[in-house]
């Protein structure tokens, strides 16, 4: 009798797996490919809530930003997003915004930030409709100023020197006037010394070269 019923149970599991093995072997495949994907997003921007949702609305989807006075992120160096990131925390950089936002980042955090920002793909700023004059002004004192020799060959950056190609007008004039006048420091001193050789229509006409210029892949 027990024979009969064990012989029973096999023959139905066997029916069953005939009829309905493939959807089986297709849940199977659609469930390990949720958990891989989702795995993937979490290395990528950390557990949910993401760390980068608390970013998009200022800096853009994945860093580039729609919004001129607010920094793209996508592309920087990591060592130098981590950097500033550590500087508003602990408020050696002064911004409203981000100050009390970085304060609440751990080590870890920051580091994932900056890695998941240098890493995505930098756009142009095709809304910023340059001024043909002050750009080719620009052009001319980034060139002769040497600006390349430490912010690289295209201005894309690297270590702790930032990517200036493609970065929105207002947050670059923002950022030249803020070391012209002392509010922005940094430790080397070489930001103040490049600016303090510039008059404030040179600095519009660097931002308007810089807003302009196409990032080139690194
Ligand atoms: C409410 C708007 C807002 C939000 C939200 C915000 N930021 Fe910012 N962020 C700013 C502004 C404005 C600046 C420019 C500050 C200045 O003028 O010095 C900035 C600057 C930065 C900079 C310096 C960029 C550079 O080129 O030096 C980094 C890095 C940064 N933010 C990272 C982040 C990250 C990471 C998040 C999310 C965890 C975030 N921000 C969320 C507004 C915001
Ligand atoms: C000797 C090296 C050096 C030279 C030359 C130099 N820079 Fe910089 N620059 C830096 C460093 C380092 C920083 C980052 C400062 C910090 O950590 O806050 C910086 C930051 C900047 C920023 C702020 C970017 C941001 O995302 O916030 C701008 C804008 C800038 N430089 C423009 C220029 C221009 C324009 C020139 C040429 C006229 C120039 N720099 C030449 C070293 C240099």
């Amino acid at each position: 009798m027990k024979k009969i019923i064990a012989f029973g149970v096999i023959a139905i599991i066997a029916v069953l797996l005939a009829i309905f093995g493939r959807d089986l072997l297709d849940l199977y495949r659609l469930q390990s490919y949720i958990t891989t994907s989702t795995e993937a997003y979490q290395t990528e921007r950390g557990s949910w809530p993401h760390l980068t949702d608390a970013c998009t609305g200022c800096h853009g989807s994945k860093g580039n930003s729609l919004n001129s006075p607010y920094p793209s992120l996508a592309g920087q160096p990591a060592a130098y997003l981590s950097a500033q990131l550590h500087n508003f925390a602990s408020g050696q950089r002064v911004a409203p915004n981000m100050g009390p936002l970085a304060m609440t980042l751990s080590r870890d955090d920051i580091d994932l930030l900056a890695n998941f920002y240098s890493r995505q793909s930098v756009s142009a700023n095709v809304a910023f409709s340059p001024d043909e004059g002050l750009k080719e002004k620009g052009k001319q004192l980034v060139q002769t100023r040497g600006c390349a020799a430490c912010h690289g060959g295209q201005l894309m950056g690297h270590d702790a020197f930032p990517r200036l190609a493609a970065q929105g007008h207002d947050y670059l004039l923002a950022q030249l006037n803020a070391f012209a006048t002392g509010e922005r420091n940094e430790s080397s001193g070489a930001m103040k010394a490049m600016v303090a050789a510039l008059s404030a229509d040179e600095r519009k006409a660097i931002a308007t070269y810089l807003a302009a210029l196409a990032p080139q892949p690194k």
